[in-house]
């Protein structure tokens, strides 16, 4: 079975042998980047736009690599210094870039909702690099691609993830992705920071980091979203760091080859001691590469699909 969205808006929308085949790619991509010349004319002719209405340095950068891995042309939007700030609509916006002739719109923003709104509005291709608390897409299959190679598979596993779930639009990609593909998830934080309903996905709930650490093959640690909270959710910073932190004695009571992931930026102290994010479980470094080849696959696969559809 090939490609056929136009789109790529969340894992909720996709099926689990879509997933296995951006996994698939993504291995047979991953190799370019450790060429000399690190290049592959796929995407030869083709136009990314990275539209980003919010911070990023990993996921805006990791897109505008894969991009011109691909040998596409990629412009960089500041919303900072566009129209934005006049006032255009983000659908204006969206409309201007395809009058423009450009094939896929890579976009953030701080709405839930906001890619699949635009996508709707467009012809060319939309891929959500992250919307509010939904979705984040690539993000969960470059912590999945990163899971599966570590440890062989993914069905069966037990993956905790932990943190802000509430505000996480990284966990709920991630839950929808491990779900589907067979992995048992549990979320643990503090209860306020656990959405009252998230059992629905299939995954469980617990607020007792060490018992879920003990069962845990891995384990995907969240950022506090301090930005996204209106000043009430959160414990405090150094209590939260000694209820739930990732610490190394925390650690020693775990599995011996518990992989540790963050999707960055990490709050070293709050929520994952330094010696943690930089010691021999963890994998940060190796999901940013695996990145790479993850959004390398999705860009082909959704250009390989529109150009099937002409
Ligand atoms: C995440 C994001 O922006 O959703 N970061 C990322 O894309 N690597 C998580 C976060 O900001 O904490």
């Amino acid at each position: 079975m090939g490609w056929t969205k136009k789109d790529l808006l969340g894992l909720e929308y996709l099926t689990p042998e879509e997933i296995e085949l951006i996994l698939d790619t993504a291995e047979s991509f991953k190799e370019v980047s450790t060429r000399e010349i690190k290049k592959v004319p796929a995407l030869r002719g083709k136009t990314a736009v990275n539209l980003f209405y919010e911070p990023s340095t990993r996921t805006r950068v990791s897109f505008e690599v894969a991009a011109k891995r691909l040998s596409a042309d990629v412009i960089n939007i500041a919303t900072e210094t566009s129209s934005v700030r006049k006032g255009e609509t983000l659908i204006d916006t969206g409309k201007n870039i395809q009058a423009l002739k450009a094939d896929i719109i890579i976009m953030r923003h701080n709405y839930s909702g906001a890619a699949n709104m635009l996508a709707r509005a467009l012809d060319i291709s939309v891929v959500n690099a992250g919307d509010g608390w939904h979705e984040h897409p690539t993000q969960a299959l470059l912590d999945i691609f990163t899971l599966k190679e570590k440890l062989g598979k993914i069905k069966g596993l037990n993956v905790a993830i932990v943190g802000d779930i509430a505000h996480s639009r990284v966990a709920r990609s991630n839950i929808w992705g491990l779900t589907k593909l067979g992995a048992n998830v549990t979320l643990c934080a503090p209860e306020m920071l656990l959405p009252v309903g998230i059992e629905l996905t299939g995954a469980k709930t617990s607020s007792n980091i060490d018992e879920v650490l003990k069962k845990a093959d891995a384990v995907n640690v969240l950022r506090m979203q301090f930005e996204r909270d209106e000043g009430t959710a959160f414990p405090e910073q150094l209590d939260y760091f000694k209820k739930f932190g990732i610490t190394e004695e925390r650690l020693a009571k775990a599995k011996k080859d518990i992989v540790v992931m963050h999707p960055g930026p990490i709050n070293r102290g709050i929520e994952m001691s330094s010696e943690v994010a930089d010691g021999k479980n963890s994998v940060i470094l190796e999901q940013v590469t695996n990145g790479i080849a993850v959004r390398m696959a999705v860009l082909f696969l959704i250009s390989q699909a529109r150009e099937a559809k002409k």
